[in-house]
Protein backbone atom coordinates (compact mmCIF):
# COMPACT_ATOMS: atom_id res chain seq x y z
CA UNK A 1 0.00 0.00 0.00
CA UNK A 2 1.27 3.31 -0.95
CA UNK A 3 2.50 5.66 2.13
CA UNK A 4 0.51 8.91 0.84
CA UNK A 5 -3.18 8.82 0.73
CA UNK A 6 -3.07 12.08 -1.73
CA UNK A 7 -0.25 11.84 -3.44
CA UNK A 8 0.71 9.01 -6.25
CA UNK A 9 4.25 8.86 -6.86
CA UNK A 10 5.56 6.78 -10.04
CA UNK A 11 9.12 6.20 -11.13
CA UNK A 12 10.12 8.02 -14.34
CA UNK A 13 13.88 7.28 -16.30
CA UNK A 14 16.12 9.37 -13.78
CA UNK A 15 13.06 11.41 -12.68
CA UNK A 16 9.81 10.99 -10.63
CA UNK A 17 6.15 12.07 -11.08
CA UNK A 18 4.17 13.24 -8.54
CA UNK A 19 0.22 13.29 -9.05
CA UNK A 20 -1.58 15.44 -6.16
CA UNK A 21 -4.42 13.07 -6.20
CA UNK A 22 -8.14 14.00 -4.68
CA UNK A 23 -9.79 14.39 -7.68
CA UNK A 24 -13.27 14.67 -6.21
CA UNK A 25 -12.26 17.65 -4.01
CA UNK A 26 -10.03 18.75 -7.42
CA UNK A 27 -7.20 18.08 -5.65
CA UNK A 28 -7.68 21.26 -3.02
CA UNK A 29 -4.73 21.11 -0.34
CA UNK A 30 -5.90 19.90 2.80
CA UNK A 31 -3.83 19.60 5.84
CA UNK A 32 -2.74 15.82 4.52
CA UNK A 33 -1.93 16.62 1.32
CA UNK A 34 0.55 19.39 2.66
CA UNK A 35 2.14 17.23 5.26
CA UNK A 36 2.58 14.49 2.79
CA UNK A 37 3.95 16.79 0.47
CA UNK A 38 6.65 17.81 2.78
CA UNK A 39 7.07 14.40 3.39
CA UNK A 40 7.44 13.87 -0.49
CA UNK A 41 10.09 16.45 -0.62
CA UNK A 42 12.09 15.21 1.88
CA UNK A 43 12.28 11.76 0.40
CA UNK A 44 13.23 13.29 -3.09
CA UNK A 45 16.22 15.51 -1.92
CA UNK A 46 18.24 12.60 -1.23
CA UNK A 47 16.81 9.93 -3.95
CA UNK A 48 19.35 9.12 -6.05
CA UNK A 49 17.17 8.00 -8.98
CA UNK A 50 15.02 11.25 -8.49
CA UNK A 51 17.07 13.95 -10.86
CA UNK A 52 14.05 15.83 -11.36
CA UNK A 53 10.46 15.73 -10.26
CA UNK A 54 7.60 16.22 -12.67
CA UNK A 55 4.49 17.45 -10.73
CA UNK A 56 0.84 17.36 -12.32
CA UNK A 57 -2.88 16.90 -10.52
CA UNK A 58 -5.26 14.05 -10.88
CA UNK A 59 -7.85 14.16 -13.91
CA UNK A 60 -8.10 16.37 -16.59
CA UNK A 61 -9.78 19.78 -15.11
CA UNK A 62 -7.40 20.81 -11.82
CA UNK A 63 -3.83 21.16 -11.40
CA UNK A 64 -4.89 22.22 -7.31
CA UNK A 65 -8.18 23.96 -6.90
CA UNK A 66 -6.40 26.16 -3.79
CA UNK A 67 -5.94 25.18 -0.20
CA UNK A 68 -9.14 23.21 1.00
CA UNK A 69 -11.61 25.95 2.34
CA UNK A 70 -13.26 23.23 4.54
CA UNK A 71 -10.44 23.18 6.64
CA UNK A 72 -9.39 27.23 6.10
CA UNK A 73 -12.92 28.24 7.25
CA UNK A 74 -12.94 26.56 10.82
CA UNK A 75 -9.47 28.40 11.64
CA UNK A 76 -8.66 30.32 14.12
CA UNK A 77 -6.08 33.33 13.94
CA UNK A 78 -3.25 31.43 15.36
CA UNK A 79 -4.16 28.55 13.32
CA UNK A 80 -4.39 30.33 9.88
CA UNK A 81 -0.83 32.07 10.56
CA UNK A 82 0.32 28.56 11.54
CA UNK A 83 -1.14 27.02 8.40
CA UNK A 84 0.50 29.70 6.40
CA UNK A 85 3.63 28.96 7.57
CA UNK A 86 3.38 25.40 7.40
CA UNK A 87 2.70 25.79 3.77
CA UNK A 88 5.67 28.23 3.10
CA UNK A 89 7.79 25.53 4.47
CA UNK A 90 6.60 22.85 2.20
CA UNK A 91 6.70 25.33 -0.82
CA UNK A 92 10.33 25.80 -0.15
CA UNK A 93 11.08 22.48 0.32
CA UNK A 94 9.75 22.15 -3.77
CA UNK A 95 11.71 25.85 -4.63
CA UNK A 96 15.33 24.31 -3.08
CA UNK A 97 15.32 21.03 -3.97
CA UNK A 98 18.49 21.73 -5.75
CA UNK A 99 16.81 19.50 -8.37
CA UNK A 100 14.44 20.45 -11.11
CA UNK A 101 10.80 20.52 -10.90
CA UNK A 102 8.64 20.93 -13.48
CA UNK A 103 5.13 21.83 -12.62
CA UNK A 104 2.63 20.14 -15.60
CA UNK A 105 -0.25 22.83 -15.18
CA UNK A 106 -3.56 20.40 -16.45
CA UNK A 107 -6.42 22.21 -15.70
CA UNK A 108 -7.42 24.97 -12.88
CA UNK A 109 -4.40 26.16 -10.71
CA UNK A 110 -5.84 28.38 -8.04
CA UNK A 111 -4.54 30.17 -4.86
CA UNK A 112 -2.24 26.89 -2.77
CA UNK A 113 -2.20 25.44 -6.27
CA UNK A 114 -0.64 28.06 -8.53
CA UNK A 115 1.66 29.01 -5.69
CA UNK A 116 2.59 25.33 -5.29
CA UNK A 117 3.23 25.94 -9.16
CA UNK A 118 5.49 29.25 -8.25
CA UNK A 119 7.80 27.18 -5.69
CA UNK A 120 8.57 24.73 -8.90
CA UNK A 121 11.82 25.54 -11.44
CA UNK A 122 9.24 26.24 -13.84
CA UNK A 123 5.73 25.45 -15.72
CA UNK A 124 3.89 23.95 -18.13
CA UNK A 125 0.50 23.96 -19.04
CA UNK A 126 -2.28 22.81 -20.87
CA UNK A 127 -5.00 24.89 -22.97
CA UNK A 128 -7.47 24.71 -20.56
CA UNK A 129 -5.62 25.43 -17.84
CA UNK A 130 -6.55 28.24 -15.39
CA UNK A 131 -4.53 30.01 -13.00
CA UNK A 132 -4.90 32.66 -10.47
CA UNK A 133 -5.03 33.74 -6.54
CA UNK A 134 -8.67 34.12 -5.82
CA UNK A 135 -7.88 34.89 -1.86
CA UNK A 136 -8.99 38.16 -2.16
CA UNK A 137 -12.34 37.53 -2.89
CA UNK A 138 -12.46 35.06 -0.36
CA UNK A 139 -11.32 38.08 2.07
CA UNK A 140 -7.98 36.52 2.55
CA UNK A 141 -4.91 36.96 0.76
CA UNK A 142 -2.40 34.50 -0.82
CA UNK A 143 -0.26 32.85 1.92
CA UNK A 144 1.67 30.19 0.79
CA UNK A 145 4.20 32.22 -0.94
CA UNK A 146 1.75 33.92 -3.37
CA UNK A 147 2.53 37.25 -3.19
CA UNK A 148 6.21 36.81 -2.81
CA UNK A 149 6.93 34.66 -5.52
CA UNK A 150 4.37 36.28 -8.41
CA UNK A 151 6.19 39.58 -8.53
CA UNK A 152 9.63 37.83 -9.11
CA UNK A 153 8.01 35.80 -11.95
CA UNK A 154 6.16 38.09 -13.73
CA UNK A 155 7.32 41.42 -12.18
CA UNK A 156 5.08 43.79 -9.32
CA UNK A 157 2.37 45.91 -11.89
CA UNK A 158 1.05 42.36 -13.17
CA UNK A 159 0.99 40.44 -9.78
CA UNK A 160 -0.05 43.04 -8.04
CA UNK A 161 -3.22 43.53 -11.01
CA UNK A 162 -3.60 39.52 -10.53
CA UNK A 163 -3.03 39.16 -6.82
CA UNK A 164 -5.55 42.28 -6.27
CA UNK A 165 -8.54 41.40 -8.66
CA UNK A 166 -8.21 37.47 -8.14
CA UNK A 167 -8.90 37.14 -11.70
CA UNK A 168 -8.34 33.99 -13.22
CA UNK A 169 -6.51 33.93 -16.81
CA UNK A 170 -5.97 31.17 -19.13
CA UNK A 171 -3.11 29.35 -20.65
CA UNK A 172 -2.66 31.79 -23.13
CA UNK A 173 -2.64 34.83 -20.98
CA UNK A 174 -0.25 33.07 -18.35
CA UNK A 175 2.09 32.02 -21.87
CA UNK A 176 2.40 36.05 -22.79
CA UNK A 177 3.09 37.29 -19.15
CA UNK A 178 6.00 34.32 -18.31
CA UNK A 179 3.95 32.39 -15.91
CA UNK A 180 3.86 29.60 -17.85
CA UNK A 181 7.19 28.45 -20.58
CA UNK A 182 5.04 26.32 -22.98
CA UNK A 183 1.14 25.91 -23.79
CA UNK A 184 0.32 22.45 -25.16
CA UNK A 185 -2.66 20.81 -25.69
CA UNK A 186 -4.09 18.42 -23.13
CA UNK A 187 -2.58 15.03 -24.61
CA UNK A 188 0.54 16.32 -25.60
CA UNK A 189 1.13 18.04 -21.83
CA UNK A 190 3.00 15.36 -19.88
CA UNK A 191 4.41 13.82 -23.01
CA UNK A 192 6.28 17.38 -24.08
CA UNK A 193 6.89 18.09 -20.45
CA UNK A 194 8.56 14.89 -20.36
CA UNK A 195 10.72 15.56 -23.17
CA UNK A 196 11.59 18.86 -21.45
CA UNK A 197 12.95 16.88 -18.55
CA UNK A 198 14.66 14.44 -20.73
CA UNK A 199 16.59 17.21 -22.39
CA UNK A 200 17.84 18.83 -19.05
CA UNK A 201 18.95 15.14 -17.93
CA UNK A 202 21.03 14.33 -20.93
CA UNK A 203 23.55 17.44 -19.51
CA UNK A 204 25.87 16.76 -16.91
CA UNK A 205 24.36 15.82 -13.38
CA UNK A 206 26.77 17.95 -11.56
CA UNK A 207 26.24 21.26 -13.93
CA UNK A 208 22.45 20.71 -14.03
CA UNK A 209 22.66 20.83 -9.71
CA UNK A 210 25.30 23.38 -9.85
CA UNK A 211 23.00 25.75 -12.65
CA UNK A 212 20.33 25.52 -10.77
CA UNK A 213 21.73 26.50 -7.86
CA UNK A 214 22.96 29.78 -9.13
CA UNK A 215 20.13 30.64 -10.79
CA UNK A 216 17.67 30.06 -7.23
CA UNK A 217 20.02 31.15 -4.87
CA UNK A 218 21.42 33.85 -7.60
CA UNK A 219 18.40 35.58 -7.83
CA UNK A 220 17.79 36.18 -4.23
CA UNK A 221 21.18 37.87 -4.09
CA UNK A 222 21.97 41.29 -5.22
CA UNK A 223 23.88 40.91 -9.23
CA UNK A 224 27.35 41.74 -7.69
CA UNK A 225 26.97 38.89 -4.82
CA UNK A 226 25.26 36.53 -7.30
CA UNK A 227 27.77 36.92 -9.75
CA UNK A 228 31.23 36.32 -6.99
CA UNK A 229 28.68 32.69 -6.15
CA UNK A 230 28.37 32.01 -9.91
CA UNK A 231 32.05 31.87 -10.33
CA UNK A 232 32.65 30.33 -6.95
CA UNK A 233 30.60 27.27 -8.42
CA UNK A 234 32.16 28.31 -12.12
CA UNK A 235 35.49 27.33 -9.98
CA UNK A 236 34.06 24.52 -8.25
CA UNK A 237 32.85 22.32 -11.14
CA UNK A 238 36.00 22.86 -13.10
CA UNK A 239 37.38 20.62 -10.34
CA UNK A 240 35.06 17.79 -11.93
CA UNK A 241 35.21 14.87 -13.85
CA UNK A 242 32.72 15.65 -15.65
CA UNK A 243 33.76 18.98 -16.65
CA UNK A 244 36.84 17.34 -18.34
CA UNK A 245 34.76 14.82 -20.15
CA UNK A 246 32.11 17.27 -21.56
CA UNK A 247 34.92 19.42 -23.15
CA UNK A 248 37.07 16.29 -24.19
CA UNK A 249 33.84 14.62 -26.10
CA UNK A 250 33.23 17.84 -28.05
CA UNK A 251 36.65 18.00 -29.21
CA UNK A 252 36.33 14.30 -30.35
CA UNK A 253 33.12 15.01 -31.92
CA UNK A 254 30.96 12.10 -29.94
CA UNK A 255 28.38 11.84 -27.21
CA UNK A 256 29.98 12.83 -23.42
CA UNK A 257 29.26 10.26 -20.91
CA UNK A 258 28.82 11.89 -18.01
CA UNK A 259 29.41 10.22 -14.29
CA UNK A 260 28.41 12.86 -11.92
CA UNK A 261 31.67 13.16 -10.52
N1 LIG B 1 -11.35 23.65 -1.21
C1 LIG B 1 -12.20 22.66 -0.89
N2 LIG B 1 -12.98 22.05 -1.79
C2 LIG B 1 -12.88 22.45 -3.06
C3 LIG B 1 -12.02 23.46 -3.47
C4 LIG B 1 -11.21 24.07 -2.48
N3 LIG B 1 -10.33 25.01 -2.78
N4 LIG B 1 -12.15 23.65 -4.80
C5 LIG B 1 -13.07 22.75 -5.22
N5 LIG B 1 -13.52 22.04 -4.15
C6 LIG B 1 -14.52 20.97 -4.16
C7 LIG B 1 -15.94 21.53 -4.27
O1 LIG B 1 -16.41 21.94 -3.00
C8 LIG B 1 -16.67 20.33 -4.82
O2 LIG B 1 -16.87 19.42 -3.76
P1 LIG B 1 -18.32 18.70 -3.58
O3 LIG B 1 -18.53 17.93 -4.86
O4 LIG B 1 -18.14 17.83 -2.38
O5 LIG B 1 -19.31 19.82 -3.42
C9 LIG B 1 -15.65 19.70 -5.74
O6 LIG B 1 -14.38 20.18 -5.33
C10 LIG B 1 -15.85 20.09 -7.20
O7 LIG B 1 -15.82 21.50 -7.28
P2 LIG B 1 -16.97 22.37 -7.98
O8 LIG B 1 -16.94 23.75 -7.39
O9 LIG B 1 -18.28 21.65 -7.94
O10 LIG B 1 -16.44 22.39 -9.49
P3 LIG B 1 -16.74 23.51 -10.60
O11 LIG B 1 -16.24 22.95 -11.88
O12 LIG B 1 -18.13 23.99 -10.54
O13 LIG B 1 -15.80 24.75 -10.21
C11 LIG B 1 -13.76 25.82 -9.47
C12 LIG B 1 -14.41 24.62 -10.22
C13 LIG B 1 -12.27 25.54 -9.37
C14 LIG B 1 -14.01 27.10 -10.28
C15 LIG B 1 -14.39 25.94 -8.08
O14 LIG B 1 -14.36 24.67 -7.44
C16 LIG B 1 -13.71 26.93 -7.17
O15 LIG B 1 -13.87 28.14 -7.34
N6 LIG B 1 -12.93 26.43 -6.17
C17 LIG B 1 -12.29 27.25 -5.19
C18 LIG B 1 -11.08 27.96 -5.77
C19 LIG B 1 -10.45 28.86 -4.74
O16 LIG B 1 -11.02 29.85 -4.32
N7 LIG B 1 -9.24 28.51 -4.32
C20 LIG B 1 -8.46 29.27 -3.38
C21 LIG B 1 -8.66 28.74 -2.03
S1 LIG B 1 -7.74 29.68 -0.84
Amino acid sequence: MSEYQNLLVEPGDGWTELTIHRPDKLNALNDQTIAELGRFFDWARTDEGTRAVLVTGSGEKAFIAGADISELVKMTALDAEQSSRKGQETFDKIEYLGKPVIAAINGFALGGGCELALACTFRTASENAQIGLPEVGLGILPGYGGTQRLPRIVGRGIAAELVLTGQRIPAAEAHRIGLVNHVFSQEELIPKSREIIQKILRNGPIAIRMAQEAVVHGSEMTQADGLRYEATLFGLISASDDMHEGMQAFLEKRKPNFKGC
